[in-house]
């Protein structure tokens, strides 16, 4: 009898469809907080699959709590920096992650921080609810102008792309540094490619960042580079905190270096409430929310339960991130 363990409570799309298996056995955390480890690690044994968010780590010692029997991790987001995928490959259990369904979702977040922090939504609204509105204020609320400016693109994978496009609606330019350049959308919507990161960061009003977390892209935004961005210039970071030297760009806000930052994501995760960089006025942060849309955490409950669903039935997954694994054991 399968053995499936889901580590969080999540939209009930994903579980209904598991618990709907003939003969599956689907134990659950059936709760907001994360599950503490040494419970994980209990929990976990004996289990064909398990279903986990970013905020749990799979590693080797995950798998061998597990045991030889895992056949599949999927997780319930499209990054999986919290998988160690050459441990896991070199296992033969499968990843899976949630592309797709949350490109647009995520995009759409990222375009409202970068509205938000250019027109001090965040300052307006407190300003209202603080009773200090009196009169139209020739010189109040001055913020950025987002049409006509240009958009700089760190990584123009999906998201990065699904970004450009809602730049594109605002008459942005829009330009763009990736490891792969993508020509088609060059040619097709006029994004221009840069060949560096400096580059995009010297000439965009906005940078938005969308590479995944890699041993590279750790810190890939720090001192230096933030000096080279414009003091009018804002920051989004929708991909993942350690993209982004915290420190440095708090240093950077406080002292004018840039203008402002809109953060989903943050380093360390969550923020504590007396964190310096909440001191800050120019710096909108929200709690890790891109891709929470009902309609979007159903689809990334349900890919994630498609996916060890067609692997416990002896079928390929959807959205595997090891593929060789999935190639090896022959499933199609
Ligand atoms: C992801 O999917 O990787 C996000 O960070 C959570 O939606």
């Amino acid at each position: 009898m399968p053995k499936v363990f889901i580590t969080r409570r999540i939209p009930e799309i994903g579980p209904s469809k598991l618990r709907a298996q003939p003969g599956w056995e689907v134990r659950q955390w059936e709760r907001d907080d994360v599950i503490p480890r040494d419970r994980l690690l209990q929990e976990v044994k004996g289990c064909d699959a398990v279903l986990t968010l970013l905020t749990e780590r799979i590693d080797a010692e995950f798998l061998d709590a597990a045991g030889p029997q895992l056949k599949i991790v999927a997780n319930m987001a499209v990054g999986f920096d919290n998988f160690d995928v050459a441990e896991m490959t070199r296992r033969g259990v499968i990843g899976t992650n949630t592309p797709d369904v949350l490109t647009d979702t995520t995009a759409d977040l990222a375009f409202a921080l970068l509205m938000a922090v250019a027109r001090l939504l965040p300052q307006g609204e407190r300003y209202v609810k603080e009773g200090r509105w009196k009169t139209w204020e020739p010189l109040g609320f001055l913020g950025q102008d987002v049409h006509h400016a240009t958009l700089g693109l760190i990584g123009v994978g999906r998201i990065g792309a699904a970004m450009a496009r809602r730049g594109a609606g605002f008459e942005m330019k829009v330009i763009y540094y990736d490891a792969f350049r993508r020509q088609d959308l060059e040619e097709r919507f006029g994004y221009e490619y840069r060949p560096s990161v400096e580059d995009v960061l010297r000439e965009a009003d906005f940078v938005s960042l969308h590479t995944p977390l890699t041993p590279e892209t750790r810190h890939l935004i720090n001192s230096e580079r933030l000096r080279l961005m414009k003091k009018t210039a804002v920051l989004i970071n929708t991909s993942r905190g350690p993209v982004v030297d915290t420190m440095a760009l708090y240093e950077a806000l406080k002292n004018g270096v840039i203008w402002g930052a809109g953060l989903d994501v943050t380093d360390p995760e969550p923020l504590p409430p007396d964190h310096p960089l909440l001191t800050l006025p120019n710096c909108l942060v929200v709690p890790h929310i891109a891709s929470a849309s009902f309609k979007t955490r159903d689809a990334m409950s349900e890919l994630a339960a498609d996916n060890i669903i067609a692997v416990l039935n002896g079928r390929a997954p959807k959205t595997p991130v090891n593929r060789e694994v999935v190639e090896q054991k022959g499933l199609r």
